[in-house]
């Protein structure tokens, strides 16, 4: 393993101003995305939906990676360029997100485990040749009343992505770790605390019973909230308390850094809580920054609607909205720069 190789990565990953763009969405996910504003999701669509995103003047002054879906880290500019070398080019990092979703768990059949082991070393090795840098999995935890998550689904979760990350690892790219406690369900901040607190240490002891190289690796995770349907939102501050004590608790000091998933917070709300947390977190072991993709994405793909006519606008606010992260990521944001557009 050449963990001095890995290390850099990690750290270029989490470098001061910059985050991750998260432009994986699964074919599934990005239709979605696409019938929420009419726009068929077509194989050129979707390729010229990622331009719009990638070829976005000076985005690379926000970007230190982005992550692509299988389809995407093979399609290229309209000029021909592949895009993961497009993005190299800019300086920016080309990931893959390697995880093949969700099935449900046996045992337990509201909660899942990711799929993705079988095949990963050869599928690693041929994007490791053509540029990725790094990788992703995704695992899904999910609050429902006292009854879920169980231990099984954390530990079994846990346990899938220390395989990964190891694989990973003897690869030669940067696995990024992502337990995701979803936003959905009516639970409490303090509910989500304790549950992303448990999912954090299953986890790391996972990654630690695998001999998981810790600098060498980044956490993508929640933000802990009250989930969507609490009734009330809780003050930036508080967030940031409640997601830093948690921090504290469970994750090792040699983890070079901990990037957020947005999950469901609009752009201005996702861009505020970010600011609270780095504000409150000086000083703290680990880079604290970004690997969104609604609350990045959200307004640009808006204001794109599939209509090239529209591609000069969709850039403008797409850069605005990294610009807003960025200063974030960097304790430096203020809703004045709302009104910077
Ligand atoms: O895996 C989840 C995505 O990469 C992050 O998406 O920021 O829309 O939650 P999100």
């Amino acid at each position: 393993m050449e963990t001095t190789k890995l290390q850099n990565i990690a750290q270029a990953l989490v470098a001061r101003s910059k985050g991750i763009l998260a432009a994986d969405e699964s074919d599934r996910t990005i239709k979605k995305r696409f019938d929420g504003i009419g726009v068929e999701s077509t194989i050129d669509n979707r390729r010229s939906y990622r331009e719009m995103l990638f070829t976005t003047p000076g985005i690379e002054a926000f970007l230190s990676g982005v992550i692509l879906f299988d389809e995407t880290f093979r399609q290229s500019s309209q000029a021909g360029i592949p895009f993961y070398k497009l993005l190299a080019d800019k300086g920016i990092l080309p990931g893959i997100k390697v995880d093949k979703g969700t099935v449900p768990l046996p045992d337990s059949p509201d909660e899942t485990i990711t799929a993705g082991l079988d095949g990963l070393s050869e599928r690693l090795a041929e994007y490791y040749n053509l540029g990725a840098k790094f990788a992703k999995w995704r695992a899904v935890i999910t609050i429902k009343d006292d009854k879920l998550p169980t231990l099984a689904a954390l530990e079994a979760n846990a346990d899938i992505m220390a395989q990964y990350a190891s694989f990973c690892q003897g690869a030669g790219v940067v696995p990024i770790v992502e337990p995701e406690v979803l936003l959905d369900g009516n639970h409490s901040l303090e509910r989500c605390a304790a549950v992303s607190e448990a999912t954090l240490a299953a986890l790391f002891s996972k990654l630690q019973e695998h001999k998981v190289y810790l600098p060498g690796i980044l956490l993508k995770t929640s933000m802990v909230l009250p989930g969507k349907e609490f009734g009330d939102k809780a003050a930036p501050e508080k967030i940031a308390a409640a997601t830093l004590s948690c921090f504290r608790k469970v994750i090792p000091n040699d983890l070079p850094g901990i990037v957020f998933l947005s999950g469901g917070q609009g752009p201005v709300e996702a861009t505020a809580n970010l600011q609270a947390i780095n504000s409150a977190g000086q000083g703290v072991p680990w880079q604290l920054s970004y690997s969104f993709a609604r609350a990045l994405q959200g307004e640009a793909l808006e204001a794109w609607k599939g209509q090239a006519a529209n591609l000069p606008r969709a850039q403008k606010i797409f850069y605005h909205r990294a610009q807003c992260v960025s200063a974030a990521r960097d304790g430096q944001y203020s809703p004045a720069m709302e009104n910077s557009l």
